[in-house]
C-alpha cells in the first residue's frame, strides 16, 4: 500500500499488500487497550478543566454561581453553534457544576407528544433536560414545552373529541439546555423562552493545542508540541475533529512508529493518509470547492444546486461543511448564491490529495 506523505515518512514501515497474507492485527484487544478510556473520557467534566469559549465560561460560570447561591435551578439555556465545537459537553459540564443529573434526548427521539410528556414528568428538581437538534421538534412538542418552561406546567389533553379536558400538571423546578446548528430555524416563540441564548464560536490555534495535548494525556499517548499544533491546525477549530484526528495518528503511531513519541511528521503523514490537508479540508469541503470552481466558473451557485450535484442534503451542506469555509475565508454567501474566494482557488490550486 502506498502511503501518502509530503514529508519525511514513517510509511515505509506499512506492509504493501502483496506483502500481507496474514491478518493486519490480532483481534484479541490487550490488557492495555481494555483499560483505555472510553470516548467520553475525552471531555472535560468541570468548567475548570473547559478549555476556551471564554466568554460563554464566564457568563456559565456567573449563571451557575448564582442559581446555586439562590438555591434555584438554572435559567433555561439555548446553545448554537456549528455541530463539534461543545455543546453536548458544555450541558454536561452545567449539570456537574449545578450537582444534578442532565437527561439527553434530541428532537427527532420526541414525535410522539407522549415521549416529551414522560421525559418532563420524570425530571427530578433542577435536573438538566438536554435537547439536541432543538429546532427540529414537532408543532405539538414545542407548545407542550411553553408552559413547562415558563411556568412548570404541563397541560396535557385528555379524551377526544367533546369529552376531550385539559389536564394541568405541575412540574419540577427544571433547566431545559437546547442545542442547535441552525438558530435561524428555531421558532420565535421558543428562542424567547431560553434565558441564555449563547453562540459557541470556533476555537483558536491556542485553545486547539492546549485540547489535543489534554487529549493525548488522557489517552496515554506522547506528542510533542508541533505534534500537537499540527492536529490543532489541521481541526477545522473544532475539539471533536482534533480528537477524532487524534485516534487516526494514534492508530499510525501503534502501526507504524518506532518512536515513543509522536512528532509533527508523524502526524502528517497520517493525516495525509485520510486526505486531511494542511488547513484541515477534508474530501467533503474540497468536493464543494472544486465543484463551484470547475461547474460554475467559481460561483455564485445557489445551495440547492450544489447540494444536488454533491448528492448532500442542503441543510448539512450549510449547517456542517460550509461555517468553516466561510469562517477561513475561502466562501462567501452572496445574495445570488455561493462564491468561492481567490484565498479558496489558491488553496485548491495548491493541494493534491
Ligand atoms: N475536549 C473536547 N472539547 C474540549 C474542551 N473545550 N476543553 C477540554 N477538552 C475538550
Amino acid at each position: 500500500m502506498a502511503i501518502v506523505s509530503s514529508k519525511a515518512g514513517h510509511g515505509e514501515f506499512l506492509p504493501s499488500m502483496a506483502q500481507r497474507n496474514t491478518r493486519l492485527v490480532d483481534p484479541a484487544p490487550s490488557k492495555d487497550e481494555l483499560c483505555l478510556p472510553r470516548d467520553d473520557g475525552l471531555r472535560p467534566k468541570l468548567l475548570a478543566d473547559y478549555i476556551g469559549q471564554n466568554d460563554l465560561k464566564q457568563v456559565l460560570g456567573i449563571a451557575v454561581k448564582a442559581a446555586i447561591g439562590r438555591g434555584d435551578c438554572l435559567d433555561h439555556v439555548l446553545f448554537y453553534g456549528p455541530p463539534g465545537l461543545g455543546k453536548t459537553t458544555m450541558a454536561l459540564v452545567l449539570a456537574e457544576e449545578m450537582g444534578v443529573k442532565c437527561r439527553i434526548t434530541s428532537a427527532p427521539a420526541l414525535e410522539r407528544p407522549r415521549d416529551i410528556v414522560g421525559l418532563l414528568l420524570n425530571l427530578q428538581p433542577r435536573e438538566l433536560l438536554f435537547i439536541d437538534e432543538i429546532h427540529r421538534l414537532t408543532r405539538v412538542a414545542e407548545e407542550l414545552l411553553y408552559p413547562a418552561m415558563e411556568d412548570r406546567r404541563l397541560d396535557i389533553t385528555v379524551g377526544r373529541g367533546s369529552t376531550a379536558r385539559i389536564r394541568v400538571l405541575d412540574l419540577p423546578p427544571f433547566t431545559l439546555i437546547g442545542a442547535t446548528t441552525r438558530a435561524g430555524a428555531l421558532s420565535s416563540p421558543l428562542r424567547d423562552r431560553f434565558g441564555l441564548v449563547q453562540r459557541l464560536e470556533f476555537y483558536g490555534l491556542d485553545d486547539l493545542q492546549a485540547i489535543v495535548a489534554r487529549a493525548a494525556g488522557l489517552l496515554g499517548l506522547t506528542l510533542n508540541e508541533e505534534a500537537c499544533l499540527e492536529i490543532a491546525r489541521r481541526c477545522r477549530g473544532t475539539p471533536r475533529i482534533a480528537n477524532r484526528l487524534l485516534r487516526r495518528v494514534r492508530d499510525v503511531a501503534t502501526v507504524c512508529s518506532k518512536s515513543n513519541c509522536i512528532d509533527a511528521s508523524l502526524v502528517d503523514e497520517a493525516l495525509t493518509l485520510h486526505r486531511v490537508d494542511e488547513k484541515g479540508l477534508d474530501a467533503s469541503d474540497r468536493r464543494l470547492l472544486e465543484l463551484l470552481v470547475k461547474s460554475h466558473g467559481g460561483g455564485p451557485a445557489g445551495l440547492e444546486t450544489l447540494a444536488a450535484a454533491l448528492g448532500e442534503d442542503a441543510a448539512t451542506l450549510e449547517a456542517v461543511v460550509e461555517p468553516f469555509l466561510l469562517q477561513i475565508g475561502f466562501l462567501q454567501r452572496t445574495p445570488r448564491g455561493r462564491v468561492v474566494t481567490q484565498a479558496g482557488r489558491t488553496h485548491l490550486g495548491a493541494t493534491h490529495l
